[in-house]
């Protein structure tokens, strides 16, 4: 039978259903002996308990005798083996690689097979507020961009949003700042109504604006109290404070957004939750209209408990007796503006896991309105970023450290690693490691857990970090440049780390839709490792350039072209820039 490798679990399923009745989903492992097969079944397992109850009963080895003899009439198949207790290994032919590794090389997308349903996802990542982001920002942004570039990758029709957080008691508490700063602004007078440009304050004293304002509400009430009712005024809509506020804010977010393109975050939309305000009105209308909200105390909120909680999940809070709305409320509004401009079918929020709570109860009463019933509400949570104390990452005199602080630290740190490059060229790459390093180092712990941010190990290129698997790409690019020819037709699996190259190669596509299915980039980074390595390994005891064989040196250049191409593309959906050499 004349079939292409990437029919193998839909074969099985057929065979499954079709003799034995059974009907489930099958899917390949590595096989733990890779000189018995390129890949193994254990779905003999599953379908024995499904027929344990039934008089076709039968054992799993059974199972996988009669799975690896049915599989054996396939062409792809060179052979298949039922291996005690019940697995099924599977050697594919020669052949029938060598057509799959062409298949994955005129792909434009790589080998990755497009969603069956392609779904319209808006992605909520980054959320600064109005102050210069830290650390803690950094994993929204590198996470965010991942799944930006996997989803669109699959097919999925992506619109980014950074959700700016430019509403609420910040706004207020920066503007009081201000103004004790600088009481004679044309904007606190209040017979004034033209107002300049732009204030007279740097952007360095805007970044201070928040850390002092804050802390003098802290000490001082009376500053505290003032705060609030300037919050109020402006989300009441005194022009003044908003033409003031949206200047300051404006610049402050400008800064931020030049920081998110050097870590190579994209937002398609720059909105925040100052846009969602125009809103509110209408969320209120839409939960009093569901029989959603009730009104207590001159409060109006949405008790989203459920029987089955384990724990006091308090109500929403839609709006207070002041007249000031929440954070839930932005968020809430922002739901509805997203649904009227783009009729998701998720939103994705990328956002630290202490939210948690605050996504769960979002979740919960977006799904009483009706007409969002389709609409997915999924919160991707993450861990912190810790320094080697275990502890959130600080600076050495214990504060919480500006990211572009940490940038210009590891930026450095790569940079004294660069001693053979020309002085011109250093400091770009020394900026492209920096943060392949950073955002590697991020994203190969899984996202719910907190990770120890060691700079040093970072930028090494040794290890499992950012840097290594640059240079693994640059490497093998670099010899290829010479060689012209890569037809895979060519290649013959003379040595095993050939054949285990090509496997990697072909599981590329399944790593990308397991990063997407689990909103987990670290799959891809776990396969990026596992094929940089193999790479390696295949450079270190395959030589390409040296070798006299034109057969052999033609079969190892098209396979390493494939390789190589396969990986700086895992290496670009993760949101790496690739530099030309190192
Ligand atoms: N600005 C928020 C914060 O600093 C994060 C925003 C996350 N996104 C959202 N849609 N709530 O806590």
């Amino acid at each position: 039978m004349h079939k292409h490798i990437c029919s193998l679990t839909s074969d099985v399923a057929a065979y499954l259903a079709e003799d034995l009745g059974v009907e489930i989903s099958v899917s390949t492992m590595a096989c733990p002996l890779p000189e018995q097969g390129d890949v193994a079944l254990n779905v003999a397992f599953a379908a024995e308990k499904v027929l344990r109850t039934t008089p076709m009963r039968t054992t799993p080895m059974r199972i996988a005798e009669k799975i690896a003899s049915h599989l054996n009439a396939f062409d792809y198949v060179a052979v298949a083996t039922a291996c005690y207790p019940g697995f099924v290994n599977i050697l594919f032919s020669d052949e029938a690689l060598k057509l799959a590794l062409g298949a994955v090389q005129s792909d434009p997308n790589h080998g990755i097979a497009q969603a069956d349903s392609p779904e319209t996802i808006i992605l909520d990542f980054g959320g600064p507020n109005i102050k210069p982001m830290h650390v803690g920002h950094m994993r929204s942004l590198f996470l965010g961009e991942a799944l930006r570039r996997i989803l669109i990758s699959l097919g999925h029709r992506v619109t980014s949003d950074i959700h700016f957080g430019d509403w609420g008691m910040p706004s207020g508490i920066i503007l009081e700042e201000l103004k004790h700063r600088m009481p004679d602004l044309p904007w606190f007078d209040s017979k004034q109504s033209e107002y300049p440009e732009y204030p007279p304050i740097s952007p360095s004293e805007i970044a201070d604006l928040y850390p002092s304002g804050s802390a003098a509400c802290k000490e001082d009430l009376a500053r505290k109290m003032q705060a609030k009712e300037t919050t109020v005024r402006l989300q009441e809509g005194d022009p003044a404070l908003t033409d003031l506020w949206e200047k300051v804010s404006g610049a402050c977010k400008k800064d931020i957004l030049q920081v998110c393109e050097q870590l190579g975050a994209h937002f398609d939309l720059t909105l925040g939750e100052a846009d969602a305000h125009k809103d509110i009105p209408e969320v209120l209308e839409l939960f009093a209209a569901a029989g959603a909200s009730t009104e207590e105390e001159g409060d109006t909120i949405v008790d989203v408990r459920l029987p089955e909680d384990k724990y006091d999940v308090p109500p929403v809070f839609l709006s207070k007796e002041d007249g000031s709305t929440l954070y839930a409320t932005t968020d809430i509004a922002t739901v509805l503006a997203r649904v009227r401009d783009f009729n998701p079918d998720r939103i994705l929020y990328v956002v630290d896991e202490r939210q948690a709570l605050h996504f769960l109860q979002i979740k919960r009463a977006v799904g009483m309105i009706p007409a969002w019933d389709n609409l997915v509400i999924e919160h991707v949570g993450f861990g912190t970023v810790n320094g080697s104390d275990g502890k959130p990452f600080k600076t050495r005199d214990g504060n919480v450290m500006p990211l572009t602080s940490l940038l210009d630290v590891v930026a450095t740190t790569a940079l004294e690693r660069l001693n053979d490059t020309p002085p011109d060229d250093a400091e770009e790459l020394s900026s492209m490691i920096a943060t392949a390093a950073l955002r590697i180092a991020d994203l190969s712990t899984h996202r719910q857990s907190g990770y120890s941010l060691d700079v040093d190990k970072a930028v090494s290129f040794e290890g499992r970090t950012g840097p290594y698997l640059l240079y693994s790409v640059v490497r093998m690019r670099k010899l290829l440049d010479q060689q012209t020819d890569a037809d895979v037709s060519a290649i013959c699996f003379d040595v095993p780390i050939m054949r285990e190259l090509c496997n990697h190669i072909l599981n590329f596509g399944s790593a990308v839709h397991s990063s997407a299915a689990a909103s987990a980039p670290h799959l891809l980074v776990n396969w990026s490792f596992e094929c940089a390595a193999a790479l390696n390994r295949f450079y270190a005891t395959c030589p390409v350039s040296t070798e006299t064989d034109t057969r052999l040196k033609s079969s190892r250049i098209a396979l390493a072209s494939v390789a190589v191409q396969t990986l700086e593309h895992a290496l670009v959906l993760l949101g790496c820039q690739i530099p030309k050499k190192m």
